[in-house]
């Protein structure tokens, strides 16, 4: 076990950055209708999530690059350049074979690939995942784009027939959906964002990409690969401020499809500025407090070890991390005790640190957030209980679990997306049903225990506030073939390898009266391969 941590401890971790070589990226251009644009205005400075020590024995986040603070004339331009690739479905990108496409998308793979170890690293300095974890979200996203094509390719081989009807003969395929404006979150800043933007792009539709504030230089890395696989103004890069360049995008009219992973606020903000709000289409993940309802019977061990990881993977920076405990009141104090101890004993560290768990996190003003948190707890009666709990230096927070919170405090309802863990004790199963059923989120739980009858209570009236009961495991959401989605202010639209293909495009039927002179075009049309829509190739 780790003993008591000091704020001193904290800053030591901090000086191996001196042993490391320091990224720098200056981005002086951004992708637009296929080639690098240089940039001369001015520019936004990129920190790192790690923070070097001065001289004066503080500790500040390390300058790592910059990027162009484009406005609203670029972001304007962006979209021409879109308009054009799309050219109103008759662009050569949504008129191509799904099979060329795919190979587009087989080429970026390969290009993408090149750049693993320079996405790995940025990972970790932009927002200080740890290498491991980095690793993982790098490797995840080549399988989820590999399996993407897979399932395109059984959607299509389906697809790759006729119909005949009522005297109708049809032929039903999905098209694309248009211009698709796609924003990313920071915590997954690639996985997350590239499960929208390769299903969005396979499908036909033509991109407006505004990369995460944090976690953007590692994409101007990828956007070379994207301008060496995609055609040009199919891929566009948006700089700038989200609050002066969305809304005026949106007033356009001209954005089919808004996708992004963020907060419901801003998502519902940006819809309404839509002119046309039925003509877009939105496929959104948003805010969540999954929790956890450890019952009386629970295995204790298993139901920490898996809370442990559920509510601090990544210091709690995942949609789908465990948010808030509800704790059977006869087992509390056994499993808080042990919580505890096994918390206080996180190792804490540099991403690249071996079997780091706690790491830098990279949102500037979030240390007043997570201690306003602990400080309204604590006034109306919560306490930190663990040893460890809050010591904080830089840009370190060690976690902190707070017991007894309850409703009122900011960690009852508020989504704290960080190392702070809400333990609410409950004695009737129907508290934590009230909590759920009063929650503004809807998108997972984990259930502990091994009562079949009460499991089975549970899982049948959930399954009707969330869409993910977990059964004595931590919430989250793989495997990518599973569909993640949420109700309430969870999200929109389903994402899972093969849904996400449905959601960024459109059923759509090319159909004619069963006569001899239709079958004759349609024969001709088909045999010669004439057209890339109705067709019978097989895709293999
Ligand atoms: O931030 C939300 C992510 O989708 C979570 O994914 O459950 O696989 O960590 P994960």
């Amino acid at each position: 076990m780790q003993n008591h941590i000091s704020k001193n401890q904290l800053f030591d971790v901090f000086s191996t950055v001196n042993s490391k070589e320091i990224p720098f990226i200056n981005q002086e251009e951004y992708l637009v209708n296929g080639a690098f644009k240089p940039w001369n205005g001015s520019f936004n400075e990129i920190h790192s999530a790690i923070c070097k020590p001065t001289s004066g024995e503080k500790l500040e986040r390390i300058l790592i690059g910059k990027i162009p603070k484009t406005g609203l004339p670029e972001a304007m331009e962006c979209l021409e350049s879109a308009e054009l690739a799309y050219d109103n479905g008759f662009g050569e990108w949504p008129m191509f074979s799904v099979e060329k496409r795919i190979s587009h998308v087989e080429h970026f793979v390969g290009e993408m690939l090149k750049l693993r170890t320079e996405v790995i690293n940025l990972l970790m300095w932009e927002i200080g995942k740890s290498e491991k974890d980095s690793e993982k979200e790098f490797d995840r996203t080549i399988k989820y784009i590999y399996d993407t094509i897979e399932s395109l390719k059984k959607l299509e081989r389906k697809s790759a027939t006729f119909t005949i009807e009522e005297g109708v003969i049809g032929q039903i395929r999905r098209s694309p959906l248009g211009i698709t404006l796609c924003i990313g979150p920071y915590n997954y800043p690639l996985n997350e964002t590239y499960t929208l933007l390769i299903p969005a792009l396979i499908m036909g539709n033509v991109i407006l990409f505004k990369p995460p504030k944090y976690g953007c230089l590692l994409h101007y890395c990828l956007s070379k690969a994207i301008e060496k696989s995609f055609p040009k103004g199919v891929v566009n890069y948006l700089y700038g401020k989200g609050s002066e360049i969305v809304e005026p995008l949106m007033n356009t009219g001209k954005i089919n499809v808004l996708t992004l992973i963020g907060s419901s606020k801003v998502a519902s903000d940006i819809k309404k500025a839509h002119p046309k709000v039925n003509r877009l289409r939105a496929i959104l993940g948003l805010d969540a407090k999954n929790p956890a309802i450890v019952l009386e019977n629970a295995n204790i061990e298993n139901a920490i070890e898996e809370c442990l990881l559920g509510s601090l993977s990544f210091n709690g920076q995942r949609c789908t991390a465990l948010k808030i405990l509800f704790v059977h009141e006869n087992i509390k104090d056994e499993f808080i005790k042990k919580f505890c101890e096994k918390v206080d004993a996180l190792k804490f560290g540099m991403p690249w640190d071996e079997k780091v768990q706690i790491t830098p996190l990279p949102e500037e003003n979030k240390f007043n957030y997570l201690n306003d948190c602990i400080a309204d707890g604590e006034s109306k009666g919560a306490k930190i209980m663990n040893e460890n709990g809050a010591i904080q230096n830089g840009t370190l927070f060690f976690p902190a679990v707070m017991y007894p919170v309850s409703e009122g405090m900011k960690l009852y309802r508020e989504e704290q997306f960080g190392p702070i863990v809400p333990i609410v004790s409950f004695k009737e199963l129907q508290e934590p049903i009230e909590y759920m059923i009063t929650s503004n989120f809807g998108q997972q739980v984990s259930i502990f225990g091994t009562d079949t009858h009460e499991i089975s209570h549970l899982i049948d009236g959930l399954v009707n506030q969330v869409s993910r009961v977990n059964l004595n495991v931590q919430c989250q959401r793989g495997p990518d073939t599973f569909p993640f989605t949420g109700r309430k202010d969870s999200a929109e639209g389903t994402l899972s390898v093969y849904d996400a293909l449905r959601s960024f495009s459109i059923r759509t039927v090319v159909a004619t009266k069963e006569n001899k002179d239709n079958k004759a075009i349609i024969n001709k049309i088909v045999t010669e391969g004439e057209s890339n829509f109705l067709s019978t190739k097989f895709i293999f």
